[in-house]
């Protein structure tokens, strides 16, 4: 198998809606069949996932929904919930003190504190690997759009330098080393032939590198359109203005295609293209053939 797919931390990231959950689905399918128990994480997500495989909508359980895979959407309120029961274990405490509207008001302050709880959970279970029970080989997380994403991951950053050293600081020292170890942790940049797309990965890509020092295992291009129609086919279509317009806009969606192409070769990462699938929704068959893709084009 190749490097990224090597890789026990798998975080698919990308601007909204250019495709992150469709390839986190992918590739966890892919490594799932691979013998590889594999945990797709969302993070408070619309639970499409879980359907989209085939499967009923998963919710903040970690839930295992066929061989070798489980599912969750982390949620930052399930994730806080779980996190304070483990170490109150009360659900009255809980109850009385974090549902507490006032509490809640407050809690709202304390910068990104959802987010670390639930970075803390998924790294925990990686942290699981591979001995213990119910490990897992591969963690592919279905990170939100990219601004949410990059405060997601820079958090283990502003903890270890906000901390003063204690039992809290270490957590965040050791959350830091996974993020940041290319062992472990590869990120997957999903963009489209477009140019906003393609601008916002070029400058993803500069922020998880020089700010959060963390490995690009891949850049997809999803829905990709390659050329079918030369000056030949399209002359053969004159006085068919309907078809002759479609080719034309096929084409210049190939041409948009390689264009990306020659932007995105600057971020020096491999690059592997997805083509443009035409079924009305993607279902299972889709995301193996996707997987398939993915694994030929990284290996
Ligand atoms: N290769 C593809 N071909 C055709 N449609 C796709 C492809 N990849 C994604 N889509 C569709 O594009 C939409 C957005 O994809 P999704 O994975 O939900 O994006 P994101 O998670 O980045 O918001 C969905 O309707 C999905 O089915
Ligand atoms: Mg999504």
């Amino acid at each position: 198998m190749s490097g990224l797919l090597d890789r026990r931390l798998l975080l698919v990231t990308g601007k909204g809606g250019v495709g992150k959950s469709t390839v986190a689905a992918a590739l966890a399918l892919r490594l799932a069949s691979a013998g590889l128990r594999t945990l797709l994480c969302e993070v408070n997500a619309d639970r499409r996932l879980g359907r989209m495989l085939g499967h009923p909508e998963v919710g903040s359980e970690v839930t295992p929904v066929e061989a070798n895979l489980a599912m969750v959407d982390l949620e930052p309120d399930a994730s806080m919930r779980e996190y304070v029961l483990s170490k109150i274990p009360s659900q009255r405490v809980y109850r009385a003190v974090f549902e507490n509207r006032l509490v809640r008001y407050f809690l709202r302050f304390i910068p990104a504190l959802a987010e670390t709880v639930m970075l803390g959970k998924v790294m925990w279970h990686l942290r699981q690997w591979p001995d213990a029970p119910g490990g897992f080989d591969r963690i592919v997380l279905d990170l939100p759009a990219t601004g949410h994403a990059l405060t997601l991951l820079g958090v283990p950053h502003s903890l270890v330098s906000a901390l003063p050293s204690g039992p809290m600081s270490t957590e965040a020292d050791w959350m830091l080393e996974l993020l940041t170890d290319p062992v472990i942790t590869s990120t997957v940049l999903v963009s489209l032939p477009e140019e906003l797309p393609v601008n916002e990965t070029l400058e993803l890509a500069q922020a998880l590198r020089s700010r959060l020092k963390v490995r690009i295992g891949a850049v997809v291009l999803n829905q990709s359109v390659q050329s079918r129609f030369g000056p030949g086919n399209l002359a053969a279509l004159s006085g068919r203005p309907g078809l002759t317009a479609l080719a034309q806009a096929y084409e210049e969606d190939a041409r948009r295609t390689e264009g990306s192409v020659e932007r995105l070769r600057a971020i020096d990462a491999p690059l592997v293209q997805l083509p443009r699938l035409v079924s009305p929704a993607l279902g299972r068959a889709e995301l193996e053939a996707l997987g398939d893709v993915l694994a030929e084009g990284l290996r």
